[in-house]
């Protein structure tokens, strides 16, 4: 999705030049989220204009085009206060080109610039309104009727104050957005704000900061007749330094500033943050009951090394290497192997009104849906209570029943998804208990939820998702242990869900082991058209991830299919030529699955199965295999998706795909 960074520098010097560098790395660290065209503004030479540089394709094509725009020696003088704005934009309305790339303006003198990272749903009537008024349009985007908005509103309000003009442009706005603005009009201002859609603003001083909040604003200063931002002397003054020189960041995520600074607020929805005079604000126009009177200050935790590929050659190859730590990461502090106790803090006081719910339904999309469909079996077994698990998207569609009663987890590696934060505030809405599962601290997810797990896998910058999936399926497993503590008859199966808890990280490292084994089927697959992957029970959530993983990472066609559901149509498919993947376990539902494979196989089919290590009875079915350690019935899905996992990875390498950023894909998917 969108990536947005934003750059003020507040008496601290810096060349234009340098801005523009800190603007780039910026959008180097926001790739991940994918995009299809990049831009950036910052002032021209006699700071009276704006000049801004807009490219197709990657962040790389951008900073070339900068050092061919910029390189007279003008652009290297040292600048007291300046404010660069970058974009990565991943096209919603309009083809990826320089005309629909971010910044968009106000007018043809650039008076007001936006960056936006959303939909704002109502453009079309925006649009009209500003038409009749003379605007004309240059792009097919919605965000530049934003930027004509707040051009019209300046022109018809001149006493209002930037931070103004952005607030009531938003108020006649809807969907969902982040934005920063920019402007010729009020030189060393930036205005940021966000619906729905992910923004921070990171705080760079040399010395400590003497708070760790910042209190919040309410209400129109217009009312008073003028326009006012707080002075440094008023209650703005708590917060900042002794020192006046300050920077600061406006992000759609932490990874872009962690190298600058780890003092951050994540900005709440219709939150508007206003940096005037060095001096940062945060103001919001009405104020209800529950409104707290302060933005907290977070330390972010997150090191820089955690977003760097270190020698690994993408991002989702290391963090499918990361997994025997990541693992251990979600497990640590909760799990007492020696005691068999687990507390998860972040739900405990929760727990008694867990247990008398109706049902527990367990929501999300894409790769945070397999796991719920991969642990649902389980969280049945041992709470005893009926688990629903919905794909965010369709659950809204359908305006699904919700009670008072009922339990709703929603699981979400960025806690961004919109589908998934809709269905949240629309469960919230019907009075039900919110629980989330997220990766992201301060997520709007995380914020949102009455209590949750953090699945602490670290930052995931692969699109394709690969730790996160472990690391949720891990924090489920131990909710369901949580649940079944006091259950004389569950003991026994807990004990042994412990013991291969605390065998995992080692198991995974043997499966890693197989990667070169898999690199050598990715060679017998990459150039087929096709993937089944066939499996069921615990295994059936492996078969519809590693279809997923095998779809986004290479553009093959995969399909995850339950084993029993052969016979009633994809067995249609199978023939000497079509690649088939078989999960084949000691479990269960071994016998069931050994039938599929004989039906397979009895048509010609050929296929790679995954089975148990020394499972010669299985093996014989097929010269490809791949054996995984024996661990407890509910957790070996960890360990088969894991083949699944470097299986894509292999056939997208060999195909020549981008590995990190897939095609048409997102890592953060903010728009419905
Ligand atoms: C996007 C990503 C997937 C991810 C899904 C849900 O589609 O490309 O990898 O599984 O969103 O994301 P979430 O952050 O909610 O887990």
């Amino acid at each position: 999705m969108c990536g947005i960074f934003a750059y003020l520098n507040y008496l601290t010097p810096k060349s234009r030049l340098e801005v523009l560098d800190l603007l780039v790395t910026g959008l180097k660290r926001l790739e991940y989220r994918g995009y299809d065209s990049t831009g950036v503004a910052i002032d021209s030479p006699d700071s009276k204009n704006i000049v801004m540089v807009k490219r197709t394709g990657k962040v790389k094509v951008l900073e070339d085009a900068i050092k061919e725009h910029f390189s007279g020696g003008e652009y290297s003088e040292p600048v007291m206060t300046h404010i660069g704005i970058a974009h990565t934009r991943w096209a919603t309305h309009g083809v990826p080109c320089e005309r629909n790339s971010h910044p968009h303006r106000s007018d043809e003198g650039n008076g007001f610039v936006v960056v936006h990272n959303g939909i704002i749903t109502n453009y079309n009537d925006v649009k009209t309104f500003l038409a009749k008024r003379g605007y004309e349009f240059e792009s097919d985007t919605d965000t530049e009727v934003f930027a004509k908005l707040v051009h019209h509103l300046w022109k018809t309000h001149p006493t209002y104050s930037f931070r103004e003009l952005v607030e009531q442009a938003i108020l006649q706005v809807e969907g969902a957005f982040a934005i920063a603005v920019k402007s010729k009009h009020f030189p060393g201002e930036c205005v940021a704000s966000r619906r729905s859609s992910p923004l921070l603003v990171a705080i760079k001083t040399k010395s400590r900061l003497a708070t760790d909040h910042i209190p919040i604003l309410y209400g129109k200063d217009t009312d008073s007749g003028k326009p006012q931002v707080l002075p440094r002397s008023d209650s703005t003054s708590e917060f900042m330094p002794e020192e006046k020189e300050v920077e600061y960041f406006f992000a759609s995520d932490a990874s872009a500033v962690i190298e600058h600074t780890n003092r951050v607020i994540y900005l709440e929805d219709d939150d508007v943050a206003a940096v005037r005079d060095g001096t940062l604000s945060i103001h919001r126009l009405k104020k209800s009951l529950d409104d707290p009177h302060a933005r907290e200050i977070t330390t972010l935790k997150m090191e820089i090394q955690q977003i760097m590929k270190g020698n690994y050659d993408y991002f989702m190859q290391k963090e499918i290497f990361e997994q025997p730590d990541s693992v251990v990461n979600t497990m640590r502090g909760r799990v007492r192997f020696d005691g068999n106790a687990i507390v998860l803090g972040g739900i405990k006081d929760y727990i008694p009104e867990i247990k008398r719910c109706r049902r527990l339904m367990l929501i999300g999309c894409g790769t945070s849906y397999h796991s719920a469909v991969a642990t649902r079996q389980l969280l049945e077994e041992l709470t005893e209570l009926p688990v629903i698990v919905e794909l965010a998207s369709d659950f809204l569609d359908r305006n699904t029943p919700i009670f008072r009663d009922d339990v709703c987890f929603f699981i979400s590696q960025s806690g961004e998804t919109a589908d998934t934060l809709m269905a949240l505030r629309y469960c919230k809405q019907r009075g039900a208990l919110i629980v989330g599962i997220t990766n992201t601290v301060g997520s709007s997810i995380c914020r949102e939820s009455h209590c949750g797990v953090h699945i602490n896998a670290g930052p995931e910058i692969g699109v394709a998702s690969t730790k996160a999936y472990t690391s949720q399926f891990i924090s489920l497993v131990m909710f369901a242990l949580v649940m079944s503590e006091d259950r004389l008859s569950l003991q026994q199966r807990r004990l042994e869900i412990l013991q291969a808890l605390s065998n995992l990280a080692d198991q995974i490292r043997k499966v890693l082991k197989l990667d070169s084994k898999v690199q050598e089927l990715a060679k017998d697959l990459y150039q087929h058209k096709s993937l089944l992957i066939m499996g069921r029970g615990y295994n059936f959530a492996t078969c519809l991830e590693g279809a997923l993983k095998v779809k986004e990472l290479t553009y093959m066609h995969s399909e995850g299919i339950m084993a029993g559901e052969l016979k009633h149509g994809p067995l249609a498919l199978v023939d000497d030529s079509m690649p088939v993947l078989m999960i084949v376990l000691r479990d269960p539902v071994y016998v069931k699955c050994m039938n599929a494979l004989q039906q397979v196989t009895s048509r010609k089919g050929c296929p790679v199965i995954i089975c148990e290590e020394g499972d010669e009875e299985t093996k014989a079915f097929s010269s490809r295999h791949l054996e995984i350690p024996r661990t407890v019935d509910c957790l070996q899905g960890i360990l088969t998706v894991i083949p699944m996992q470097l299986l894509s990875y292999h056939i997208a390498v060999l195909r020549g795909c981008d590995v990190d950023c897939p095609r048409n894909l997102a890592k953060s998917v903010t728009v419905e």
